[in-house]
């Protein structure tokens, strides 16, 4: 660390002035004019009133008083770092996405890992599903892959998500920041939710506790579609493996490192890319056709569930590498407005019904929070390729188009009317077949909530389910609601009978419940009974 040694001077009032001279620059105003004295008002008389003539103490002041913008609506506490993507392979004959066409191909990427309910000065080791939100800037436009550490995800359509995260975050009563305690709201929730049965699981287990941000992996959660040259499509859920493994910390020292550095996961990013220690993850894809995806005891569309490895293995396709921290928090960690929207030719939608809301809310999202239309003026959001368009104006714009013509059609000459579409090298939708009357519906395809969840509880090692057992009943011990604790024993039984069991013991529940009901048909019994139709919800 250098400290500089300026000459102090002392003034009137015995305040240190530090003077420009030599190598040091002067300290000027936002437009520009040097600075005598930052440690003064202008006042009238030695003792005041202070004049409103003073722009320089009222610009100053002015400026401080705006610095805040709202924090995220979710994922609020988050930290980033800058890296860049290595192509392993060329994917041409899967994706014309240009970032996978070259081995060896590196693409800048900026990474913002996050909590999802605590506020911005929440402790890092809340049990809570961590984002994992990556921007590519491909030599085709941002590519945005908006993700979590957990597979799966609570709901199955986005109408739901501002109950999901009014229920999660403190309730508007008594406002009690949502950090290592349960609370009603939450668990009421769930229970109401058997869609959300999957990712209880997964919430109570010790991937919502990492030891560090570098021992996570990610995932897209949503399937995706890649798109080749010639236009076939092939199904894709992203997954990314850290190269140090994946660890978490136990309960017990979560708690306590929650207490003695709530800073304790940004630390430790900052400290091992400070160090050179820089963290790697692989990114890997699972590849399936429509008709591999028929096959499933489930639907590729609904985010609750997984596509085991088992069943589908993971193709390792390249590699990220985080190797700078950022220069300035705020302008890169906090204006950085991820977009599920943001995909490249060769990436596209599925009908995920999740996906498609949050193909909204984000754009929309971002405007309410960084106040502008123009965010992507904001270094950090502007992709690395050449940007035309015709789109002009607004608060804080920086890169309307130069000259006459800010519409199109229009005749002038390339060098006055301006860029042109591209049907060969524009980005096309995938142009599935749709079909379907309107109505506001749940696919039955979606309605078996349990069966994944049993598999995971099943999958974990003894230790690791004592865990979850042990998460399940510290959490529903802090709801003072009965009825509540009942109802999500009653859906445990549907998953684990002894798990279901042991939470009731401990939580001494005086009758045990009926398991919750749980006749909604698998996709395999509409295969076989294709009549069969229940009314979901
Ligand atoms: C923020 C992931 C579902 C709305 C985020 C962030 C991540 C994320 C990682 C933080 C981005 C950052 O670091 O800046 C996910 C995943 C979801 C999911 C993986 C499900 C699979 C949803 C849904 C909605 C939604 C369904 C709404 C319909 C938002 C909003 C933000 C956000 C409004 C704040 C964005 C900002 O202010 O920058 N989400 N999310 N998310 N998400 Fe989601």
């Amino acid at each position: 660390v250098q400290v500089d040694d300026l000459a102090l001077n002392t003034g009137q009032g015995g305040e240190v002035h530090q003077i420009a001279g030599g190598d040091v620059e002067t300290l000027t105003t936002q437009g520009g004019t040097p600075v005598s004295d930052d440690q003064n008002s202008l006042k009238a008389g030695s003792r005041g009133p202070t004049l409103l003539e003073d722009q320089h103490f009222r610009e100053k002041i002015f400026h401080f008083d705006h610095e805040r913008i709202p924090e995220r609506v979710v994922h609020a506490r988050g930290f980033g770092a800058h890296g860049f993507f290595e192509t392993y392979e060329s994917l041409a004959d899967i994706t014309a996405a240009d970032i996978f066409q070259r081995a060896g191909e590196k693409t800048e990427m900026f990474v913002r890992f996050s909590t999802v309910a605590g506020n911005k000065g929440s402790p890092d080791l809340a049990r809570d599903v961590r984002g994992f939100a990556c921007r590519f800037y491909t030599k085709e436009g941002n590519w945005d892959l908006v993700g979590n550490n957990i597979p799966v995800f609570f709901i199955q359509d986005a109408i739901k998500f501002p109950d999901l995260i009014h229920a999660a975050k403190a309730a508007p009563d008594r406002d009690f920041p949502q950090a290592q305690t349960a609370h009603d709201n939450f668990w009421d929730f769930i229970s109401l939710s058997p869609e959300s049965m999957h990712m209880a699981l997964w919430i109570m287990s010790d991937r919502t506790i990492p030891r560090s941000l570098r021992f996570m992996e990610g995932f897209g959660v949503h399937t995706f579609r890649l798109v080749n040259a010639a236009g076939k499509s092939t199904f894709v859920k992203f997954h990314w493996k850290p190269a140090l493994g994946l660890q978490s910390v136990v309960w017990n020292e979560a708690l306590k490192l929650n207490g003695a550095d709530p800073d304790f996961h940004r630390r430790d990013l900052w400290d091992a890319i400070q160090m050179g220690d820089f963290p790697e993850w692989e990114l890997g894809m699972q590849l399936f056709d429509d008709a591999f995806a028929e096959r499933f005891d489930f639907d590729i569309l609904d985010a609750t569930k997984f596509i085991p490895e088992e069943e589908v293995p993971i193709r390792i396709v390249g590699k990220m590498t985080l190797d700078r921290c950022v220069d300035n928090f705020f302008l890169e960690t906090e204006q950085v407005a991820f977009q599920t929207g943001n995909i490249v030719p060769g990436i596209d939608f599925s009908n995920d019904p999740l996906l498609q809301g949050r193909n909204f809310s984000y754009l929309d999202t971002q405007l309410k929070r960084l106040g502008s239309p123009n965010f992507t003026h904001i270094p950090v959001n502007a992709p690395r390729c050449p940007v035309r368009h015709f789109q002009q104006d607004g608060h804080m714009a920086m890169q309307s188009r130069k000259g006459r013509a800010n519409y199109e059609p229009n005749s002038w000459g390339a060098d006055i009317g301006g860029p042109r579409e591209s049907p060969e090298r524009g980005f096309r939708s995938f142009p599935a077949e749709e079909s379907g009357g309107k109505a506001r519906v749940r696919s039955e395809t979606f309605a078996d909530h349990y069966s994944q969840a049993r598999q995971f509880y099943l999958s974990q090692t003894e230790v690791e389910q004592n865990h979850i057992a042990k998460a399940f009943i510290f959490e529903l011990s802090k709801v003072e609601t009965l009825a509540i604790r009942s109802r999500m024993v009653a859906h445990l039984l549907n998953v684990d009978e002894g798990l279901a069991k042991k939470v009731a013991t401990e939580l001494r529940l005086k009758d045990m419940p009926k398991p919750a009901s749980a006749k909604r048909p698998t996709k395999m019994d509409l295969k076989a009974s294709p009549k069969l139709s229940i009314l979901l919800n």
